[in-house]
């Protein structure tokens, strides 16, 4: 039941906290040494040995595929590749009994995503899936299983799964990293106590609503937007930007930051907002290179940025601020302004935010 909320999706987005909260619990020994996984016990030999890891989802999913790239590089040091499971299915994977597939999927029931583990297991790998619903297709066919517990799930673009998701990810990165001994246990620790903290700093963001919408009734009446990131706020910005598509049809591309001197830069003017993800990292200074190039082209910058970053109320229109926190768990924060963002979009367009046209909730046929 939608309750108080106007919509599933403004529910399931507040919904966060608790299902960040119910997929945490039981995961992480008290003492912080330790991620518990009883559902890869069985299969601790074999991820050990594993030399590669292929991720493969669809939409929002494979956006948090792409995240789990960059953490599980740098922290499992392990060699991943991510596609889109229709992709994945009719190329000619190289893949063998060290190769770890990954799949990612809320409902379970991704027609491609399904065809993809019978692929990959026909080719001597194992499947470990990473999925919302108890008991889906994917579930039933993958060797390994974690779950996701954000609960059911009702409107069509994805909130609360995608960041159970990303906690899931980010739990599996440690996992793997521990048992390969590439990830030293003290930052192990460190990781994980994070972790612990992302429902409270979810929390914190929704002080942040009435701001958003003051930005949504400015920015509604555009056609197009650009989302930029670097690292792990590339994906991020990919996630953006489908969320404003799917639900508000406003046209919107996602790119890394970087990219648009090759060719996006020519988009900018003044009817070209973009929204950048400036949130603290390695890659810090370089984005604020990036978004002065914007600026320079008088395209209108809404940044999503950490809450210590003083600066960049130089450089952006609008600053919508999440808490302080590390890169990877900045990701995990940032992503709820951006579904807050289009929700509210949506809403000022009178858009059907729950049943989008054209779109269903799982697709179930290839
Ligand atoms: O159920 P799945 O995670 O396998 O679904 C994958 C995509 O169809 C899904 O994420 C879709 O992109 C959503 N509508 C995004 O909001």
């Amino acid at each position: 039941e939608k309750g108080e909320y106007p919509h599933y999706m403004l529910k399931e987005i507040y919904e966060q906290p608790h299902a960040v909260q119910d997929t945490l619990d039981g995961r992480i020994s008290p003492q912080n040494d330790e991620v518990i996984f009883k559902e890869l016990e069985k299969y601790r030999e074999y991820l050990s040995g594993v030399n590669k890891v292929f991720i493969v989802a669809c939409g929002t999913s494979w956006h948090a595929g792409l995240v789990a790239e960059y953490l599980l590089e740098r922290y499992a040091r392990l060699s991943v590749e991510v596609d889109y499971a229709a992709e994945f299915r009719y190329r000619y994977p190289v893949l063998d009994n060290k190769t770890l597939v990954l799949t990612i999927s809320q409902s379970g029931e991704t027609a491609d995503t399904i065809a993809a583990i019978g692929e990959a297991q026909s080719l001597g790998a194992k499947v470990l899936s990473i999925v919302n619903v108890p008991s889906s297709t994917i579930a039933r066919n993958s060797n390994m299983v974690i779950y996701t517990y954000a609960g059911r799930e009702i409107g069509v673009a994805s909130t609360k799964a995608f960041t159970t998701q990303l906690v899931v990810l980010s739990l599996l990165t440690v996992y793997l990293g521990l048992l390969r001994r590439n990830l030293p246990a003290d930052q192990a620790a460190v990781m994980l106590q994070d972790l612990k903290r992302v429902p409270n700093e979810i929390s914190k963001i929704f002080t942040e609503v009435d701001n958003i919408k003051r930005i949504a009734r400015a920015f509604h009446k555009h056609s197009n937007a650009l989302y930029l990131g670097r690292g792990v706020g590339f994906p991020i910005a990919l996630e953006g930007a489908l969320k404003l598509k799917e639900i508000s049809y406003i046209h919107a591309e996602g790119y890394s930051a970087a990219e648009m001197k090759h060719g996006p830069i020519a988009l900018i003017d003044e009817n070209m907002p973009t929204v950048v993800l400036a949130f603290k990292g390695r890659r810090y200074e370089k984005i604020l290179g990036n978004i002065m190039e914007v600026k320079a082209r008088k395209g209108k910058l809404i940044a999503v940025a950490s809450a210590s970053n003083d600066d960049i109320t130089r450089v952006a229109d609008e600053v919508i601020r999440i808490p302080d926190a590390t890169e990877s768990i900045s990701a995990i924060l940032a992503v709820v302004p951006l579904q807050i963002l289009a929700y509210y979009i949506a809403v000022e367009k009178g858009c059907s935010v729950d049943q989008p046209r054209n779109l269903a909730k799982s697709v179930t046929v290839e």
